[in-house]
């Protein structure tokens, strides 16, 4: 949520400043704004709405400042409507802020400041931080960012600048992510790497209670009582070309196509002698055997992978799975203990619910696994143990290869806790990861295959106002996935539902044309799917069946089909997900959507 960057240097830094917020834009894009060191001044450029929209027409307008240093901000909206004078940075004329968390007692600092003559503006919480800053400086940066610091409740990545320290920009932050990059002759500061990797792939990892000086001598740290600290530089190991188009229309299309060399990524370097191995993160079998019970924590996209992750857990080990969003999770006292393994799954890991998840599972004494994407992320550092799904940067605030290497995953957990439990024998357990270690083939082939034939159904869906996607066993776990996509980037009313349990309540929706998309790629359950399809079918339903090429289904119960490649039943969900994103893609395209930065969302949920 909100996306920060910061500037030091030589150059011009305007555009600097602006193409790095593009790239954190996915983080949101209610408005986008910029403060920078005009000769004696704070000069600050700001507006509603994406950066190419308000803040870059405004640049052109009242003409671009000439500045070498400066911070910018591009905002998802939590205190005060998306609106100028709601947009960042915040301050007034002797100190700037930009922003990113939630100021818990913003309102008592509001009164306290109130109090002493402070007038307020907007109706953000983050101009309470600002005031507050202004109140104790008194010429000593440090000290005045250290008592704010004291005084702050909530979450913050914080940079600010002071119209008499030129050039030179300070960061903070709690909770939420903050680095700060280091350039020739040069410093950068940013929410995520991507932001600056066409500049540099060398940056700190800022940490709580530490501040960061940026200026034009060079990059300090100093504890929040002004002592000096070392800090380890470190070297990112994406490059530019992830994080851009790469010639697609949209980042989404992309990183569809980069499932297949995104699950090899994740899969092969965990493969030894044929079998799972998780020795990088000393989750021994001795371990797997002793759990009592696995609890599969994250949100949205996330917590999906986890549903598959129970199906084929259950299937394979008989360890009892509980999956679990955690926002729920984490208010709701629940029964996990030190017996237990809590797996969190995050693919930026920062969202703030599964953080807490995570910390309230550390506390509670269960063993903490995480499955991160953003190397060196919050849920990384935190948890016990932490394996990286090596999926590069994903950029669309939509997830897909994310979504496909996390359930990629659930099936290395499964297989290693399966043969830890002796529920499968070291054959099984070869065959199994050898079917695993095709997928990115078989992928590779869903995209060339069904593009046409997603292409088709969604023309058949652009129109509809709502619609149903329904299996059974895996083809619901992986239809949820399904539907949120369509969902989050068309804004056609969707849901997945229990093929068999329709008939309780939600088929009375069904009317004449009404989609229902029908996954049914479970051998076992497909004569109760097909059952499921010919009730909706006899009541009017437009359904389309996403199966194998080789299922055999009444042609009479189905309008149009997409006709998957072959793989065992249990790993078919890491192939159909690949024909329901590109449904939802193409139906977003379709409908003029703005597939990659959707209305209302953010990639990166880092507020409750
Ligand atoms: C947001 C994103 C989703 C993502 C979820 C969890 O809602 O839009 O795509 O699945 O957060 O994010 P995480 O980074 O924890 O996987």
């Amino acid at each position: 949520m909100c996306g920060i960057v910061g500037y030091v240097g030589k150059e011009e830094c305007v555009d600097i400043l602006v193409n790095a917020l593009k790239r954190l834009e996915y983080r949101g894009y209610d408005s986008a704004g910029i403060a920078v060191f005009e000769k004696d001044r704070l000069k600050t450029v700001k507006a509603k709405g994406k950066i190419s929209e308000g803040l870059e027409h405004l640049l052109e307008n009242v003409g671009k400042p000439h500045a070498t240093s400066g911070i910018g901000h591009t905002r998802w909206a939590t205190h005060g409507e998306p609106s100028d004078v709601n947009s960042h940075p915040i301050g007034n004329g002797r100190v700037s802020i930009v922003h990113n968390g939630i100021i818990e007692n913003y309102r008592e600092l509001k009164d306290f400041l109130t109090a002493h003559g402070y007038g307020f503006e907007s109706e953000t919480d983050t101009e309470a931080a600002a005031k507050l800053l202004d109140y104790y400086y008194n010429g000593d940066p440090i000290e005045a960012i250290s008592r704010t610091m004291k005084d702050l409740e909530g979450s913050y990545a914080m940079e600010i600048i002071f119209r008499d320290r030129k050039n030179c920009v300070y960061a903070i932050r709690k909770e939420s992510p903050l680095i700060v990059g280091k350039g020739d002759g040069e410093g950068y500061i940013a929410s995520d790497i991507t932001a600056i990797l066409e500049h540099t792939r060398e940056y700190y990892l800022l940490e709580q209670n530490e501040i960061a000086i940026v200026s034009e001598s060079g990059i300090e740290f100093v504890d929040d009582h002004g002592f000096p600290v070392e800090k380890e530089l470190k070297t990112a190991d994406w490059d530019i070309s992830a994080a851009q188009k790469g010639g697609y229309e949209h980042f989404m299309l992309k990183e569809i196509h980069e499932q297949p060399q995104a699950v090899r990524n994740t899969v092969s370097p965990r493969i030894k002698d044929g079998l799972p191995c998780f020795d990088e993160c000393g989750l021994t079998d001795d371990k797997l055997a002793a759990y009592d019970r696995i609890f599969i924590i994250g949100c949205g996209s996330a917590m999906h992978a986890g549903m598959v992750g129970k199906y084929v857990i259950e299937e394979l080990a008989r360890k009892p799975v509980i999956v679990d969003i955690a926002s729920e999770f984490r208010y709701r006292t629940p029964l996990i203990t030190d017996k237990d393994l809590a797996v969190i799954i995050s693919q930026s890991g920062e969202t703030a619910d599964t953080k807490a998840a995570l910390a309230l599972a550390n506390q509670i004494g269960a063993d903490t696994l995480a499955i991160v994407n953003v190397v060196g992320s919050s849920i990384a550092r935190e948890a016990k143990m932490v394996m990286y799904t090596n999926a590069g940067p994903e950029i669309s605030v939509c997830s897909t290869k994310a979504y496909v290497v996390q359930t990629a995953f659930m099936y290395l957990l499964a297989i290693k806790i399966a043969l830890a439990n002796k529920t499968i024998d070291n054959q099984r357990g070869m065959a199994l990861t050898k079917a695993l270690s095709d997928i990115p083939e078989k992928i590779g082939q869903c995209i060339e295959n069904c593009r046409e034939e997603c292409q088709y159904a969604a023309s058949r869906l652009q129109n509809a106002d709502s619609l149903l996607y329904i299996g059974r066993g895996l083809d619901y776990a992986l239809s949820m996935e399904g539907s949120l996509k369509l969902k989050e980037i068309s804004y056609i009313h969707s849901e997945s539902y229990a093929a068999g349990e329709l008939k309780h309540g939600t088929i009375s929706l069904v009317e004449t044309d009404m989609p229902v998309i029908a996954v049914a790629t479970q051998s076992a359950l497909l004569e109760k799917t097909v059952s499921n399809v010919k009730e909706v079918k006899s009541r009017g339903a437009m359904v389309i069946a996403v199966a194998r090429k080789s299922t055999v289904i009444d042609p009479t119960c189905v309008d149009y089909r997409i006709n998957l490649p072959e793989t065992e039943d249990l790993f078919m969900p890491l192939i159909t997900v690949v024909a329901l994103q590109m449904i939802a893609y193409y139906t977003a395209v379709l409908k003029g959507c703005d597939v990659d930065m959707p209305r209302n969302l953010a990639k990166s949920v880092t507020v409750e």
